[in-house]
């Protein structure tokens, strides 16, 4: 059994003279060299203790790892070309028209250029593809209506929202009175359809905020409020659509 004896007159506090004592007696750190390499290495852990990766380390399979393949619409203009130039060709934009699996089919009128009303006036033409609204989806409808439209167009339709308060309001044009106007009780969907996707002078598009169905919705509740409004005066194609819903249990 080995036995470490120091001697009190031996007692030394210099730190060489306890750790060669160890090293008589044949413990770890015996030769200075492996003191050295020692200490190397804890000021090495040490060192590399933080969160910043600069390099990756060791990757096994490089090629599992780091795909070749290009990703979904990740490529620009250029590198597309080049690679065609290789004889790669791969389309990676879908083409013109393309819908989504679900989506409506689209409202295929452009916007007009300045100036011009072409398209516009063909709007009137287009027909809402929604089939008549039950009850749970007028009330999303309303709502959709009231958090996008109300602000300006007011809750009750009549053009007189918080932001415009009869002209006392921050926002400077007069909404269209969409409840109780001629002009607009007999606007047909489309051409609501077209404004709202495209805006019409101080209003804004709303193509971003809701999308197509949701758009349609909209004008789906518009026109059953409208139908509400007059329903003795008769109604333009699309409050007939919409008319005969729950508009009279709608209140
Ligand atoms: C920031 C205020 C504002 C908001 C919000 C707003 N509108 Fe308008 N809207 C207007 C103004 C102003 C006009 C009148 C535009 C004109 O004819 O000069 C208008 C016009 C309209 C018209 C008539 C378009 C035409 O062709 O004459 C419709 C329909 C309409 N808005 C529907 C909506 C719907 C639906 C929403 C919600 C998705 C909405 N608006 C949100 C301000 C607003």
């Amino acid at each position: 059994m080995k036995k470490v004896s120091i001697k009190v007159t031996h007692r030394v506090t210099d730190r060489r003279s306890i750790i060669s004592r160890f090293a008589t007696k044949g413990y770890f750190f015996s030769s200075p060299l492996m003191q050295i390499s020692l200490i190397i290495a804890a000021v090495m852990i040490v060192a590399s203790c933080s969160d910043i990766k600069r390099k990756p380390g060791r990757v096994y399979m490089p090629d599992m790892a780091y795909s070749r393949a290009y990703e979904t619409y990740s490529i620009t203009e250029e590198e597309k070309q080049a690679l065609e130039k290789q004889g790669i060709h791969f389309s990676n934009t879908p083409v013109a028209g393309t819908i989504k699996r679900g989506e409506l089919f689209p409202f295929l009128l452009a916007k007009d250029k300045d100036g011009d009303t072409t398209d516009y006036a063909a709007s009137k033409l287009v027909k809402s593809p929604l089939h008549a609204l039950d009850t749970p989806q007028l009330v999303e409808a309303e709502r959709l209506y009231l958090v996008n439209c109300g602000i300006c167009h007011g809750p009750k339709l009549d053009g007189n929202g918080p932001l415009y308060k009869g002209g006392d309001g921050p926002f400077p044009a007069k909404p269209a009175t969409l409840v109780g106007d001629a002009k607009y009780e007999s606007m047909p969907e489309g051409q609501m359809f077209y404004s709202v996707t495209y805006g019409k002078n101080k209003m804004g598009s709303y193509a971003s905020q809701l999308n197509t169905h949701q758009r349609w919705m909209v004008i789906a509740y518009i026109k059953s409020k409208q139908g509400a409004g007059k329903s003795a005066t008769g109604a333009s194609a699309g409050s007939a659509a919409v008319g005969t819903d729950s508009t009279a249990a709608k209140k």
